[in-house]
């Protein structure tokens, strides 16, 4: 299946379902009209002769992967759509040779999805009821993750559309972050940066990496594109953290425009979602392999063969 059909039987799928309504963005919706609006608002400086070939193959954080694509924090409503979804989604992204990230709930099975072989990245939410927060971790700990991931952004509880939903919330402090970062052995990583103060905070606290993202529009409205706030956040942390990305990219050409303004590593959402409702574990991994071949055309093309020699110079501005 190619990627144009997966999205299309993908968001078709959604349209009589209740839980499609989980797709949807906070309040106005503004952020999904302005994800695409800046995404949109780069074009690529081609420069191939001589050009040799390119390889997507990167390893970020001690993980070895075929692409700089993952899966982002996800787990609802990834059992309704089927009932073996997270599994399906963790075979599929294994034969993308991507890597896995579940959200809330933390999953029953993540046990399970770690012995499938992805490499599985796990959040929690800085639950109000800290006692409960840092049982989370554990549960995260003892399934065997590969990283995990702190929702610095949701420090309000998450909300999509009018609809508040209902976890209770506080932000974390520099301390906990620090604290929670020197107890646990994995990689540690701060997921919804949108500033440098937050993004000095999280190096300060010694993270490994954070994801700058506007958590996919279920926390507030009017909250930037990633890429609007990317430089400042990539001068001020300076090497300290790894910088990871998500939200709105969908084809391989918005992937290379992460890379190029400093991501390590791209995120995706709902495209995963499509691709189960699609295609099951195929859809996932046709999702992730169709984004890459699209990444690597292009690499090839604007001369930047490997991943991590994307250069902002390949940008031209609209
Ligand atoms: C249905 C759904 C559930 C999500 N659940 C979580 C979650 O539990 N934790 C989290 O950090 N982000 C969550 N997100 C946000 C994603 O991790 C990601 O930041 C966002 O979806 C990226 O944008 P995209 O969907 O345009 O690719 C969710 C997003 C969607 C669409």
């Amino acid at each position: 299946m190619q990627l144009t059909e997966i999205y299309t039987r993908g968001k078709a799928f959604f349209e009589d379902k209740e839980f499609g309504s989980l797709l949807n963005y906070v309040e106005t919706g503004f952020v999904s009209r302005n994800d695409r609006h800046i995404l949109d608002r780069f074009t690529f400086r081609q420069c191939c002769i001589d050009a040799g070939e390119s390889d997507t193959d990167c390893r970020v954080l001690g993980v070895e992967l075929a692409t700089p694509v993952i899966m982002s924090s996800m787990t609802m409503p990834i059992p309704a759509i089927a009932a073996d979804g997270l599994m399906q989604v963790a075979e599929g992204l294994k034969i993308a040779g991507s890597l896995m990230w579940t959200g809330t709930p933390i999953p029953a099975n993540l046990d399970q999805l770690v012995a499938t072989g992805v490499p599985v990245a796990a959040n929690v939410k800085p639950l109000s009821d800290r006692a409960k927060m840092h049982a989370d971790i554990e549960r995260i700990l003892a399934a065997g993750v590969t990283w995990l991931g702190l929702e610095v952004d949701a420090g309000v509880g998450t909300k999509i559309a009018d609809r508040e939903m209902g976890f209770e919330c506080k932000p974390l402090s520099s301390e906990e972050i620090s604290r929670i970062k020197e107890s646990v052995a994995i990689p540690v990583i701060c997921k919804g940066v949108l500033s440098k103060e937050d993004a000095i905070k999280c190096a300060d606290a010694g993270v490994d990496a954070i994801v700058v993202s506007s958590h996919g529009g279920h926390t507030l409205d009017y909250l930037p594109h990633p890429l609007q706030v990317m430089d400042e956040i990539v001068n001020s942390v300076d090497d300290r953290v790894t910088v990871f990305v998500d939200g709105g990219f969908r084809r391989g050409s918005d992937v290379l425009k992460g890379l190029a303004f400093g991501a390590s590593l791209v995120g995706l959402g709902r495209p995963i979602l499509y691709g189960l409702a699609a295609g099951g574990k195929e859809g996932v991994a046709g999702l992730m392999e169709g984004i890459t071949r699209e990444l690597s055309r292009l690499m090839t093309m604007v001369g930047a063969l490997r991943t991590d020699a994307v250069r902002r110079g390949i940008l031209i501005s609209r």
